[in-house]
């Protein structure tokens, strides 16, 4: 039997084991869910030995563990190590989920006609490197396996991957691979299947503004004294310039500026402005002038507010002048942009532009370097050629906005670059309420993957 029939007839318990592992609440940032990430990680164990792979344990880390599990079936063939993530992002806000977010359920969208399954880690990560873990089943099923292959699942990757940073550099040799592969992230659809090449880095900051010792009466004190919301929105909007260029001196340093050409060629990829526009219901788009959608979101920085409290938010109004306001900060980095050094950059930037009348703390949260992938690799060209035997067309090469920081860790630690090999698509919500993962994604996806496998060895090996 081919992988394309085993895949067709074993496709319901595909689906359903995938839901199976979405019922698990494995949220890493809250620590309600602990035994739900540690049941996560025994699922992942169990159908990776169910599946055939061999000395599958899971790693015990300081935080969640790592499903490690391998076959190696002729220390010749070339090696292809998969990462993944089975940790999702927090569900909330729950009352904005038409269903809940972890009771998968199957609807169709208008770009998912065939069905997409909506639960909260379908796409980011659960519903993609499950593929890669049903794909090593058919292949073993149907005597097919093209490679050695070796898996490494991590339960923190939402919460900055601080562990596997540290098993990565202490296993070099358990996790020695010809090439990795990851499915986190997206492609433009499956009309234009397309190998992310590009994602950027993140600075993650919390600012903490304190005005007066305590909460004052407004009317008493208000105008005469600095309220800390006030100056903390001011001080924000004076980061961005009316071109929406970054103001941080030094922040755009070690840009890396393209030519044309390479620009042009991004700007060649599939991409509907109008379409873009309607789908998130906004009249226009925004972002730094000089730059198209594709290009503010692939190849440039940014600074983005991710939360902003303080003061009084309950029912009613409440005259008050607060004591102190708080924001969450993030900024998205491109090469050659270093995140410790952008973050130390923001926090002298900030307090220097904190008027007397206030005090300013700035926190820095996790962070992670931008990564660019060759073209010019075995993997690459593996992962084009599996594409087009898939899909019937060529793969479209691009940079995407997102960040999965291990990635430059794999080209520093192992040599490696990794082939961002995603199926989701940008609609489907990740991090948001309703998040989804279309149905044929995941089987076209299983059955790329397997051709991966069948290509990597001749390109590796020519
Ligand atoms: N899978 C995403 C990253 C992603 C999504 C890349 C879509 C490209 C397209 C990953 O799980 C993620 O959410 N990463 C975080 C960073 C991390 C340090 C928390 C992100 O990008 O915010
Ligand atoms: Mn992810
Ligand atoms: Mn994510």
């Amino acid at each position: 039997m081919s992988v394309k029939n085993y895949i067709e007839s074993n496709k319901e318990r595909f689906l359903n084991e995938l839901f199976d592992l979405l019922r698990i609440p494995s949220v890493s940032a809250d620590p309600k869910f602990k035994e739900d990430v540690f049941a996560a990680a025994a699922f992942v164990k169990e159908r990776l030995v169910e599946a055939g792979a061999d000395k599958v344990e899971i790693c015990q880390t300081a935080g969640y563990p790592i499903v490690y599990g391998e076959k190696i079936i002729d220390p010749s063939l070339p090696t292809i190590l998969v990462y993944g993530h089975y940790d999702v992002q927090p569900a909330d806000p729950y009352e904005l989920w038409d269903s809940p977010p972890f009771e998968p359920v199957v609807k169709n969208t208008e770009r998912h006609p065939e069905g997409a399954v909506f639960a909260r880690g379908s796409a980011d990560d659960k519903g993609q490197f499950y593929m890669h873990v049903k794909a090593f089943e058919a292949m073993m099923a149907n005597n097919s396996l093209a490679c050695n292959v070796k898996f490494m699942i991590e339960g923190e990757e939402e919460v900055g991957s601080e562990n596997l940073d540290i098993f990565v550099k202490e296993n070099k040799e358990k996790l020695k691979a010809d090439v990795v592969v990851v499915s986190d992230t997206h492609m433009i659809s499956l009309e234009h299947p397309s190998v992310t090449v590009g994602l950027r880095g993140l600075a993650y900051m919390q600012v903490e503004v304190t005005g007066p010792n305590r909460d004052l009466h407004s009317g008493t004190y208000g105008g005469a004294v600095g309220n800390p919301i006030n100056i903390l929105c001011k001080m924000i909007a004076s980061l961005q310039d009316e071109n929406n260029h970054i103001t941080i001196p030094g922040f755009y340093d070690k840009v890396e500026e393209y030519s044309k050409s390479y620009r042009d060629e991004l700007n060649k990829a599939p991409f509907d402005l109008e379409a873009y526009k309607k789908e998130l219901d906004v009249a226009d788009v925004h972002g730094e002038k000089g730059y198209t959608t594709v290009e503010r979101v692939g190849i440039r920085p940014t600074l983005d507010v991710n939360g902003i409290w303080g003061g009084y938010t309950g029912e009613g109004a409440k005259t008050v002048l607060p004591s102190k306001a708080y924001a969450k900060i993030s900024m998205r980095l491109v090469p050659d942009q270093d995140h410790k050094e952008i973050a130390k950059l923001f926090e002298n930037h900030f307090k220097s532009i904190a008027p007397k009348s206030v005090k300013v703390k700035v926190i820095p949260h996790h962070g992670g370097a931008p990564a660019v992938v060759s073209t010019e690799t075995p993997g690459y060209r593996a992962a084009d050629l599996a594409i087009q035997e898939a899909f019937g067309k060529k793969a479209i090469p691009t940079r995407e906005g997102g960040s999965i920081p291990i990635c430059s860790l794999f080209q520093k630690e192992l040599g490696l670059d990794p082939i961002l090999l995603g199926f989701g698509l940008d609609t489907d919500a990740l991090h948001s309420p309703n998040e989804h993962y279309g149905i044929k994604n995941y089987l076209m996806g299983i059955e790329t993957i397997a051709l991966f496998f069948k290509h990597f060895k001749s390109e590796a090996t020519k």
